[in-house]
């Protein structure tokens, strides 16, 4: 079958020069890029040097050939690697065999001569493979090609379905990584399937495998198996090794067959999964007395919003029902996603709560707070472009270095707050500290009355 994310259809011998051509220079340009470009750094990468070159991958893509757009309609390939800056994905059909303990995946085929070139891809099943960081707790599997009698291994369980090999390694655990690197990369890539198809987790974390079962359940009607453990050798007719990934929070619509793939069918696949009842926001009428409800996300360790109580009352007398509220790791996600549900406004400072904008019922209105230090950027690519995928209205409240704790630590005149774009040329250790760990913000009533006002105004329409 033909499938547009593979697309990269090459006859067998480029294919071959592909797989090790495309590597090296993606390492090259990936360790180049990372020098070169350290100060774009991603807010939500919170677990360490975390390096976002989401921003350039399109450019980088480009000259490098990766252009998805050049489809060459010839007979179905066996095995399409596609090593793309952001996301690993082979797709091979055939006699495939998963031997875990070497981390290997091997394709026997006799139809090619494996001693005439390179015949083996280094994989690393995550979707966020930019972040040296987060690649750091990713395994590396090898897909290799194989016809000698000797290297190729015997099966020991034989599956008449499709596996689906990917990593809970990476930044899971932070709601947004959730989302944006396995939960819709996970749906874009199996739904496909119909539920036929075994999930092979590698680097997996129990914890996250149960928060997700429900969702994932949804997705494949089989058991997900821990594939690092056991001495079984997996076989299978068709498997991919990695995932579909296009962008933080979103789904390429154009690159799915039957339209079936699109934010709007994810979030109505979550509906399901989760029993949200809301499709639509409320629309309000004038004149009319409904109240609609807007939740704040009340971030509790760092970028904290300090005056929370007179926004709430702010926001009562502006005729809002107010939650506040923020999901930790045991919140019960389901209850978590109904309450989200039953909102009409989100509001928060940048940061990875704002994910539950996924729940929100369609025309609902998403607030991102953006805190001191220049990374307004980052967070328009991570909340204000995805929202548009999810009929969600979207605004942006930027504060000012009044209304941030910064302006009470450091004189105005400091580099810190005269200078944030040059500061961050220091790194990421210098952003994260200041401007992510080391700033609460206390919100302007009066500026911020314009924004909830224009929320309202929103709902009216
Ligand atoms: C990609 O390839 C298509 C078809 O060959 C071409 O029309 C398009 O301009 C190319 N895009 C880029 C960015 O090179
Ligand atoms: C993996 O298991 C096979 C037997 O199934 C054994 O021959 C091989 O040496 C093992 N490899 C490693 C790296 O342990
Ligand atoms: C396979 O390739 C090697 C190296 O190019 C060559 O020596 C050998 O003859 C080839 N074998 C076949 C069966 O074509
Ligand atoms: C093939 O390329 C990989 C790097 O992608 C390298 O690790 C491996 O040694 C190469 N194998 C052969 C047989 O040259
Ligand atoms: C994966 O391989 C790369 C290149 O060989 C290496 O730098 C990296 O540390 C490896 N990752 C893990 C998790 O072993
Ligand atoms: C798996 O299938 C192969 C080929 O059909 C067969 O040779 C092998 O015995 C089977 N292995 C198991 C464990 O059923
Ligand atoms: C986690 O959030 C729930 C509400 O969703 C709250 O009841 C609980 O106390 C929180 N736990 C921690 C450790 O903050
Ligand atoms: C989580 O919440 C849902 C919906 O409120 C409920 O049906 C489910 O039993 C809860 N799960 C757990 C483990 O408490
Ligand atoms: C932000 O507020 C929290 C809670 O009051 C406090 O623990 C933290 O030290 C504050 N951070 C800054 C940079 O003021």
């Amino acid at each position: 079958m033909y499938d547009p994310i593979f697309a990269k259809s090459f006859s067998k011998f480029e294919r071959k020069r592909f797989g090790f051509c495309a590597f090296s220079i993606s390492l090259i340009v990936a360790l180049s890029i990372y020098s070169t470009f350290k100060p774009c750094l991603h807010p939500l990468s919170i677990l360490g040097d975390a390096v976002n070159l989401q921003l350039s991958i399109d450019a980088i893509e480009d000259k490098l050939g990766f252009n998805n757009t050049a489809i060459e309609k010839t007979e179905v390939e066996p095995i399409y690697c596609i090593l793309k800056p952001m996301a690993d994905c082979c797709k091979i059909e055939g006699d495939v065999r998963i031997r875990a303990n070497s981390s290997t995946v091997f394709f026997v085929t006799s139809g090619i001569n494996v001693s005439a070139g390179n015949n083996s891809w280094r994989v690393q099943p995550y979707a966020r493979k930019v972040n040296l960081g987060a690649m750091k707790r990713v395994k590396n599997w090898t897909v290799t090609l194989a016809n000698n009698k000797d290297d190729i291994p015997m099966c020991t369980k034989n599956h008449s379905f499709p596996a689906i090999l990917f990593s809970v390694g990476g930044y899971s655990g932070n709601h947004f990584h959730d989302f944006s690197d396995l939960v819709i990369p996970i749906y874009s890539t199996s739904l496909r399937f119909k539920r036929d198809v075994h999930f092979l987790t590698t680097d997996t974390k129990p914890w996250w495998v149960s928060k997700f079962r429900g969702l994932l359940n949804k997705l494949s009607r089989h058991e997900i198996v821990d594939i690092d453990e056991g001495k079984e050798v997996h076989c299978y007719t068709k498997v991919v090794v990695g995932l579909k990934f296009y962008k933080e929070l979103k789904i390429n619509p154009s690159k799915s067959r039957n339209n079936e793939l699109s934010m709007y069918n994810f979030r109505q696949f979550l509906r399901q999964t989760y029993s949200l009842e809301r499709g639509k926001a409320i629309k309000l009428k004038k004149g009319e007395k409904k109240k609609p409800r807007l939740m704040i996300i009340s971030r509790k360790k760092t970028r904290l919003v300090t005056n929370v109580a007179e926004i709430t009352r702010l926001a009562r007398k502006l005729g809002f029902e107010v939650i506040v509220d923020e999901a930790n790791h045991s919140t019960n996600l389901s209850k978590f996603a109904q309450i989200v549900n039953s909102c009409d406004v989100l509001m928060g400072v940048h940061g990875a709560g704002l994910t539950n904008m996924v729940f929100l019922p369609d025309n609902a209105v998403l607030i991102q707070i953006i805190p001191f230090g220049g990374i307004d950027k980052f967070a328009r690519t991570d909340f204000g472009e995805p929202s548009d995928g999810m009929n969600l209205k979207y605004l942006e409240y930027k504060i000012k270095i009044t209304e941030s704790s910064l302006s009470k630590r450091y004189p105005l005149d400091h580099p810190v707050i005269k200078d944030a774009i040059s500061l961050r040329i220091k790194g990421w250790d210098a952003l994260n500290k200041i401007y992510l760990d080391q700033q609460n913000v206390t919100i302007d009533l009066h500026r911020f009355k314009g924004t909830l006002a224009t929320a309202m105004e929103i709902l009216h329409h």
